[in-house]
């Protein structure tokens, strides 16, 4: 079996492609590097990826759990997005010190800001470890019997790499649904500390308005430095650790950027679902998609209504916000994307004739068996989806659980956990959430799918949600940091509160009646996606096949390049600065950008920075396959040096988790030079410029 897989992988991996899709794992690049060069990548595979010396890789991050970085100096200094390091910047921002608003920059590395909880990992190796994880496996067993072979296996694997002192720590994941194992081994440093970030009216020009757009004008970019102990090994904050020595550092290349330039993305993509049937298609761009729309919506508007009004508010919520936004925007994108490219009835036709080919073959009746999957699946995952984007979504409601929770551990330190839970908490939004959120729930969740204390609540609420929250809001005692201290100190039960029940019963419902079925109906649906993904591997032999994107680390390479959104309309692969200035606009948040930047356009106080036509350049768009994850992700040029970070794709190719379409999916990044720029003419922290590798 994992022959047959072995030399199918390899017959893919050596088909030529046409278009930049694909997400490649880095120790199988050599299978790539022959194409890479075609396409004009000067460097070797083991430059990119080796065990044997030091390679590229050893500059690549996954920084946060849930971005990339990148290291820029023998000091540790680390790029990622503004977005990415926007939580921490807010940590450290007050109303007196609001360094969202202003920017940041410490001067010294006195001056650079400890971050604790935050850490980086670098990847030390992966392996294919497919034989091992499988060992004991025979093809007669159930698929609970194969989990649990994969989990003491992978278990074993897991202890071996990571045995005590080397600091190490690793995972394996599962590629083309469990066709191949990989363990992953990585390094994580803990002590990262804030060095710089733009005010967000840099860093986040353009906001939400220009979120997932092109052309594009955000410096989406903040600094941090990677600290280690004397010995260069990870270590928790102490005032006595040292910067990190790194293997391996990016040179920034000044040179710019120009149509057609080889350029890739080495990051750590989240998530996507390319191999997908028609069915779930289907179902994203019609039913989750659209209901995630709707209710975000809700959610937004009444966010922004409070925020807009309220410095203090703006603060808090910024965060929440942008993530709440975020998704929202995107799956706009994703289900115009989706409906754009047929992609439901060009799967339907690809499965129709996978289907003629599977006869008599083991493949036969995998479409037909997932597509029932799929109908049985349908209503718990459109209720779960409800769940998560609704009421779930309630803060008193998530607080009440999660104190209760943190509370009853032994070592509980009350006020910590009290003070992290109300920092950022407006009671107005979330309580007209929740009426909202609770309408929505009680309207389109079919009954058997809430639980029985909803229904008797809201029933002696009068189906009434905004009554249910006056009553609710005004006497749990989850609804302020004081309230719950009071109830503490009287003794009070927690779990008898109102909040606590209702959460309770909800989660538990969610537990026992969804969660169980859609788990034991997924684990059909892979199981045949495991067959289904061999399967299209032998029908479409000519086709490249990639692993879907599993936070595990990937190359994705292509070029530099604008694209046609509509008829008779090019964007152009580059923006500038001509742009911000264009968009400029004191009275519009989002647009109003410092005054330090107007005078230096004014002056046209560029330095070293200017391109060739006498502007800065500020971002630049390329066909790099890449998705969530990604932001922040190195973007390097056919020398291996640092161009750009990653931060974004256009709207018109948000489907690309899905479908990818050679003519609009184009990932967007931010160009090096304009954060040079920045650093050195709006920030003047000239430290950091000095110790960085620039070349032109
Ligand atoms: N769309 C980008 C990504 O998915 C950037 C998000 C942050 N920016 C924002 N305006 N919300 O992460
Ligand atoms: N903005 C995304 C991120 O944060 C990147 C993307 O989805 O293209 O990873």
């Amino acid at each position: 079996m994992r022959k047959t897989l072995t030399s199918l992988l390899a017959l893919c991996l050596a088909g030529t492609i046409m278009a930049d899709e694909g997400m490649w794992l880095p120790s199988l690049i050599s299978q790539r590097i022959d194409d890479m060069h075609e396409k004009g990548f000067h460097l070797s595979a083991e430059d990119i990826y080796s065990i044997n010396q030091a390679s590229l890789k050893d500059a690549v991050m996954l920084f946060g759990g849930g971005c990339t970085g990148e290291v820029v100096s023998s000091k540790g200094l680390v790029f990622t997005n503004h977005h990415c390091g926007y939580s921490q910047i807010q940590r450290h921002s007050s109303v007196e010190h609001d360094y969202l608003k202003d920017g940041f920059w410490a001067m010294s590395m006195e001056e650079e800001l400890p971050n604790p909880g935050l850490t980086v990992s670098f990847l030390e190796y992966m392996d294919d470890v497919t034989d091992r994880v499988l060992s004991g496996y025979s093809e007669g067993m159930s698929e609970t019997q194969r989990d649990s072979v994969v989990a003491a296996n992978s278990k074993k694997l897991i202890e071996d790499a990571t045995a005590p002192g080397k600091g190490l720590k690793a995972e394996v994941d599962a590629l083309y649904y469990g066709n191949q194992y990989f363990i992953f081994v990585f390094r994580e440093f803990r002590d990262v500390r804030l060095v710089g970030a733009p005010p967000s009216s840099i860093g986040k020009f353009g906001g939400d308005t220009d979120n997932w757009m092109w052309p594009r004008h955000t410096g989406d970019f903040s600094i941090f430095r990677i600290y280690a102990d004397a010995d260069n090994n990870p270590a928790d904050y102490s005032s006595d650790n040292i910067p990190y020595t790194p293997k391996r550092y990016f040179k920034v290349s000044a040179k710019g950027v120009h149509e057609g330039d080889f350029t890739f993305v080495y990051g750590f993509p989240g998530s996507t679902r390319e191999y997908v049937t028609s069915d779930q298609v289907r179902f994203i761009g019609e039913v989750s998609d659209p209901n995630g729309i709707r209710l975000r919506t809700k959610r937004l508007d009444i966010q922004k209504k409070y925020m807009s009004g309220d410095q203090a508010v703006r603060i808090m919520y910024s965060s929440k916000n942008a993530s709440v936004s975020n998704a929202w925007k995107k799956w706009q994108g994703e289900v115009k994307g989706i409906k754009r490219m047929n992609t439901v009835s060009r799967k339907q036709e690809y499965e129709a004739e996978f289907t003629r080919w599977a006869a008599g073959t083991r493949y036969e009746g995998v479409i037909d068996s997932l597509h029932r999957y799929y109908s049985e699946l349908e209503p718990y995952q459109t209720a779960a989806g409800y769940y998560r984007e609704s009421v779930l979504t309630t803060e008193l409601l998530r607080y009440s659980t999660g104190i209760v929770k943190a509370l009853s551990k032994d070592d509980a330190d009350t006020s910590a956990i009290l003070a992290s839970n109300y920092k950022d908490y407006c009671l107005p939004i979330d309580r007209e959430c929740f009426v909202e959120m609770v309408s929505e729930f009680g309207k389109n969740v079919p009954a058997e799918f809430l639980p029985e204390h909803f229904r008797s609540e809201y029933a002696a609420h009068g189906h009434d949600a905004a009554a249910w929250a006056d009553d609710l809001y005004t006497t749990s005692a989850f609804s302020s940091e004081s309230a719950v201290k009071a109830a503490i100190a009287e003794g009070k039960n927690l779990k008898e509160d109102a909040a606590y029940k209702l959460m309770d019963a909800l989660t538990t419902f969610y537990n026992t009646g969804i969660y169980p079925h859609l788990n034991r109906i997924n684990g059909h649906i892979t199981l045949l996606y495991r067959d289904y993904m061999r399967g299209q591997m032998e029908f479409s032999p000519e086709k490249t096949f990639y692993p879907d994107a599993n936070l595990t680390l990937r190359v994705a390479y292509g070029h530099v390049s604008g694209y046609h959104p509509a008829d008779g309309v090019y964007y152009k692969h580059q923006s500038t600065i001509e742009g911000i200035m264009q968009k400029d606009n004191p009275e519009i948040f989002d647009y109003n950008i410092p005054q330090g930047l107007r005078d230096l356009y004014a002056t046209k106080d560029y330095g070293r920075w200017a391109d060739e036509n006498g502007t800065v350049p500020v971002c630049f768009a390329a066909t790099n396959h890449t998705t969530g994850g990604n932001s922040g992700s190195p973007v390097i040029n056919a020398d291996g040096e640092l161009i750009g970070l990653n931060f974004d794709r256009v709207w018109e190719g948000t489907m690309s988790d899905i479908v990818y379409d050679p003519q609009v999916c184009r990932n967007i990044c931010l160009d090096v030079r304009y954060l040079l720029f920045i650093i050195d003419k709006l920030a003047r922290d000239t430290r950091l410029l000095d110790e960085m590798d620039i070349v032109r």
